[in-house]
């Protein structure tokens, strides 16, 4: 067979700290304030599922040192997320814990010392994807690999000689201790700088090893074998871990890979679910995009779990991401309409993690295909969206398969009815807490609302969120229920 290649260049250009500082916290002025936070949890953030699984104070000191950081560091890190700072605050301190802390809250904030500039770098770089219908070239010279478990149980020929780390992650092991364990191998091989890593796996570990990688400074390549990895993980070089109870990929930084090989090959032993997981990011990708040619191949394709329908249409897929982080890679403007469907999503997926556990806990894909449905209803309501493109971009999410049940999201969070009041509630306390929506004001949340196909609506110039008061989740949860009612989707999915 033809081997057919596709390249596609990735220029990025990014500053860190990747925003500049809105706003001055100093550390040495309100290091009073901190004593009563220093336990930990917000009770805001409470539930988030993550309890337990990272943030032990106990083991502060033995995963600084594994991670080269001043003791300290995960202290600081603790009370600046209880004292619920944002991404645009800057930090003012003399203490090397507070600005080495600075460097991965939230994916790097601006830091100074008193009466110093800001210091911040101009980093630029270019990186190949290369999506190839032939495996690629795993020869590891050189290499320190990291593989996915499930991945080298099942291509045991592709488990490469040389220094391999197989690991299996979850979210609850999607922490700073499992990036330590990292460097720890890297270390033991001699791969810790100057070397090549290499990470085959899906995007959990992605972000995982390339956040291991930024913290030593060492080059990485992404093979990626799920469809989520493949359409968005692998593209944009965010990297991170989640930061228990403060939630998802909380602590990281922007690190770009040196390479990228994308070979749909490795869909053929990734679980049905978790291709329609990945289907959800390429339709939303498909649509904000504006390409419904491709959103309609996508359903199709994804409906009969047919993966080499899927390789030609990944060049398109993976295009639009790469298009939209190019223009804005550290996040301070475009980049967020890749949230699309994100908002109700990330809580959905912090109300099924503190509920349920082990399989039945919705995926971060399937919830972003029920994400994906909410936002085509505010849109209809609040964006201008019209009625036959919210129905036809409804009907392709439904044929796509990328919708679950509403059976299985009462399974999936762990409750009789979904209509039930303290689920909504519940959600909008979520809502409330998300990332975006760090103004402080939890009556109101951010929401990325479609106009148009290929169109997202923008209250003002260079504002890609829409803000709507929390009470519109109540208005449009009734819809949402009855859109999925009519989900396709098999139950045993
Ligand atoms: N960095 C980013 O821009 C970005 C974007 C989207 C998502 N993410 C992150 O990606 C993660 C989700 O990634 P994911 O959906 O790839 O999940 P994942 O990496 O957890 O993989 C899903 C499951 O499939 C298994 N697996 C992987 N490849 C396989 C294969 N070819 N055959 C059989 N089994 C295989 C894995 O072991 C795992 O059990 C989340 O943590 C999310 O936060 C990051
Ligand atoms: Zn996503």
């Amino acid at each position: 067979m033809a081997v057919t290649e596709h390249l596609l260049s990735v220029d990025w250009q990014l500053r860190q700290p990747p925003l500049l500082a809105r706003a001055w916290h100093s550390w040495e002025d309100s290091a009073a304030a901190h004593v009563g936070y220093a336990a930990g949890a917000s009770p805001a953030l409470a539930g988030s599922g993550l309890e337990g699984s990272s943030s032990d104070p106990e083991a502060d000191p033995e995963v600084e040192a594994r991670l080269g950081w001043p003791d300290g560091t995960l202290e600081v890190l603790r009370q600046a997320f209880a004292l619920r700072l944002g991404r645009a605050s800057g930090w003012e301190s003399s203490s090397d814990s507070v600005l080495a802390a600075a460097g991965v809250f939230r994916r790097g904030v601006a830091a100074r010392r008193p009466n110093s500039e800001v210091a911040s770098v101009n980093e630029h770089g270019n990186y190949q994807i290369q999506i190839s219908s032939q495996q690629p070239d795993l020869t590891p010279i050189g290499v320190f690999t990291i593989m996915d478990g499930n991945v080298a149980r099942h291509w045991p020929a592709c488990v490469p000689s040389g220094q391999t780390l197989v690991l299996t992650l979850d979210e609850h092991s999607k922490t700073l201790e499992s990036v330590a364990l990292i460097i720890s191998a890297a270390k033991a091989g001699g791969f810790s700088k100057a070397k090549l890593w290499r990470v085959i796996g899906g995007g959990l570990l992605t972000d995982v090893a390339a956040f291991a990688a930024a913290v030593v400074g060492a080059q990485i390549e992404f093979v990626p074998t799920t469809l989520l990895a493949m359409a968005d993980a692998c593209v944009g070089g965010k990297t991170g871990v989640n930061f228990a109870p403060y939630g998802k990929n909380q602590i990281g930084r922007f690190y770009f890979p040196s390479a990228v090989h994308v070979w749909a090959g490795w869909l053929a032993t990734l679980p049905p679910r978790e291709i329609l997981a990945g289907g959800a990011e390429c339709l939303k990708h498909a649509f904000l995009s504006g390409d419904l040619v491709l959103a309609r191949n996508l359903a199709q394709a994804l409906a009969r779990q047919d993966w080499q329908a899927l390789t030609p249409l990944l060049p398109a897929i993976i295009r639009f991401k790469v298009e939209v982080v190019q223009e804005d890679p550290g996040e301070s403007g475009r980049r967020a309409i890749l949230n699309f469907g994100h908002t109700l999503a990330h809580a959905l997926e912090s109300l099924s993690q503190g509920r349920v556990s082990g399989e039945l806990t919705l995926n971060h894909g399937e919830a972003v295909g029920l994400g994906i449905v909410f936002a085509l209803l505010l849109s209809r309501r609040f964006g201008g969206l019209a009625e036959a493109d919210t129905q036809e971009l409804l009907n392709i999410l439904r044929e796509s398969g990328c919708v679950v049940s509403e059976e299985n999201l009462r399974q999936r969070l762990g409750v009789a009815d979904l209509a039930d009041a303290t689920v909504l509630s519940e959600l909008k306390k979520f809502i409330a807490n998300d990332k975006k929506n760090l103004g402080g004001d939890v009556t109101v949340a951010d929401w990325i609302l479609l106009q148009a196909p290929g169109q997202v609506k923008c209250p003002s110039p260079d504002h890609w969120t829409v803000p709507l008061p929390l009470n519109v989740v109540d208005l449009v949860w009734p819809e949402f229920l009855r859109v999925i009612c009519t989900s396709p989707r098999l139950e045993n999915d």
